[in-house]
């Protein structure tokens, strides 16, 4: 009966803290499905960030002015290094960053389906910064506010340089679609008209189809639901987008004067399994790209144990 009592109470006083806003760090006591919620929300994380390396990576060398490389290249650059500290915070949990880079070699992991997507034209790059990069700013303030220490400081970091990521982006398609040529402008829509509702599904499904949530917002992980954030950041897009005279390819949008929202239509959730389940049109490409990386990088780390034994 001492072991449950004592169960029970230490999980009376986590949630206590929770409650009281509390960070729950490394070393304090905390229950175990917790611990197994992050791991897997943060090492999916840190998956997409190196993943999301490879749409806008192979643009590097066809960027159309040396500005635009060196900007390109300062934004997958910190790609690389928010995986790195999304890897760390995984691992303060117990978690090693062998295990989660086998589960992402070999399918198990998941990252997010949005780099699933293939990249075709340079205004893909504008668009996924403004975006991509802008629905996971939405979604990363909200983690900024999480319950777990190292995630959430962590988010504070990676927020200040994806503002960065969002406004390059948002420069590019605005001089497109305002000052560009016609050609320009095109690319702009077409680029909008590809990546919308793969932006929306980052969210994840729908509240009423989300296993993960109600524990997640019970512990103060996620602060905000799916449908929540997602609502938002509609709302926040379609107006800019109107503003600059591009159209967001949804016949079905209407907007909520009561609730001063635009309110987007279905959603392919079949489409969106589909790719979450490996099925995408550029999952197994992407797979590929790193299982090479991954490769190509043994010798490293066979230097650095070789390193490390001599030492
Ligand atoms: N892509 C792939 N899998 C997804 C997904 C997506 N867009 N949305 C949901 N899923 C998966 C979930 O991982 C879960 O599967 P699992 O239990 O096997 O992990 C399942 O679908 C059910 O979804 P839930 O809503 O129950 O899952 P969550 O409550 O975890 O919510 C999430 C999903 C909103 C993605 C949440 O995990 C989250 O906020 N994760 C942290 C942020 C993140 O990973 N963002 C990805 C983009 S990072 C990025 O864009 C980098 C930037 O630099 C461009």
């Amino acid at each position: 009966m001492e072991a449950t009592q004592t169960y029970d109470a230490q999980l009376a006083e986590f949630e206590g803290r929770i409650a009281r806003g509390e960070k729950i760090e490394p070393g304090d006591w905390m229950p175990e499905a917790y611990r197994k919620q992050l791991i897997r929300m943060i090492s999916q994380h840190a998956h997409s960030e190196i993943v999301g390396m490879l749409p806008e990576g192979k643009y590097i060398p066809h960027a159309p002015s040396l500005r635009r490389k060196m900007v390109l290249i300062a934004k997958v650059q910190d790609e690389a290094g928010h995986g790195q500290y999304l890897y760390h915070a995984a691992e303060t949990l117990g978690a090693t960053r062998e295990e989660m880079i086998d589960a992402l070699l070999t399918g198990k992991a998941k990252y997010s389906s949005v780099f699933n997507y293939p990249t075709l034209t340079w205004a893909d790059i504008g668009m996924i910064g403004w975006l991509v990069d802008g629905a996971a700013i939405k979604n990363q303030l909200m983690l900024s506010h999480a319950s777990y220490g190292p995630y959430s400081r962590a988010m504070v970091r990676i927020c200040a340089e994806e503002t960065f990521h969002y406004k390059q982006g948002m420069e590019m398609i605005v001089h497109y679609a305002t000052n560009g040529t016609s050609r320009q402008r095109t690319m702009a829509q077409d680029a909008l008209n590809r990546w919308w509702w793969p932006s929306l599904m980052m969210f994840g499904p729908h509240d009423s189809d989300s296993p993960n949530s109600a524990q997640l917002i019970r512990w103060g992980i996620k602060t905000k639901t799916n449908d929540e954030l997602r609502n938002e950041f509609v709302t926040e897009m379609v107006e800019q987008f109107n503003a600059i005279g591009l159209t967001v390819p949804d016949p079905d949008m209407v907007y909520d004067a009561e609730r001063e929202q635009w309110i987007h239509g279905p959603i392919d959730w079949d489409e969106f399994w589909q790719v979450v389940r490996g099925n995408g049109p550029m999952n197994a490409e992407r797979l590929a790209a790193r299982r090479k990386a991954h490769d190509d990088g043994l010798w490293v780390r066979e230097a650095l144990v070789a390193f490390a034994q001599r030492a």
